[in-house]
């Protein structure tokens, strides 16, 4: 008898301490952007938060491993689609790491990237199967080159084709 008084006297105060919570909660500012004090600290926070050159790496990663999966299905324009898309995602990575732009023109963007693209286009399975192989040697070597040469022991990059 007693223990159920002491219960129901306790629920009450937690009940009311949430609800008188839940109502501050809602009388403040919405969100981690809107509540800084200046656009400054906005526009610290949204480029922190876009990371540098790890997280259009992530992208680009993905979108590789669809590219063979794409050329396994017979479906070469979707694998040039990937490609595309590829290009434009690391452009953007050099936007925020200019420092990994020489690299990337010299190895990959100026270079392998055109020859890759030209091989997926051909309208032959077999040249864009080996474009795919192209795209590989270009990857791993810039990752050499950047002195990131143990991203190549991945899964991703044990694709390839005959
Ligand atoms: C500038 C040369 C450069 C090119 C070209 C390049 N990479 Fe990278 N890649 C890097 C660097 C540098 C890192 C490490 C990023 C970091 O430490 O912030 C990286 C990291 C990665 C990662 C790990 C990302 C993560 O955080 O999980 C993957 C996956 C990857 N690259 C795949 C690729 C593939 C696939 C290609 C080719 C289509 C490619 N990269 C082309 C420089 C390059």
């Amino acid at each position: 008898m007693k223990h159920t008084f002491l219960a129901g006297i306790l629920s009450v105060l937690v009940v009311g301490f949430t609800a008188g919570s839940m109502a501050d909660e809602q009388k403040k500012p919405t969100g981690w952007l809107l509540e800084a004090e200046t656009d400054e600290k906005r526009f610290e926070l949204v480029q922190k938060y876009l990371r540098g050159f790890d997280q259009p790496m992530w992208e680009v990663g993905e979108r590789y491993q669809s590219m063979h999966t794409a050329l396994i299905r017979n479906n070469p324009e979707l694998a040039t689609y990937h490609w595309e898309k590829i290009r434009t995602t690391i452009e953007n990575g050099i936007m925020k790491r200019p420092k990994r732009g020489k690299n990337a023109k010299a190895i990959f963007l100026e270079t392998a990237w055109p020859d890759v693209l030209s091989d997926l286009k051909s309208g032959d399975l077999a040249k864009a199967k080996q474009g795919f192989n192209k795209a590989k040697a270009a990857c791993m070597a810039c990752h050499a080159a950047e002195q990131v040469g143990y991203m190549n022991n991945q899964p991703v990059f044990d694709l390839s084709f005959k």
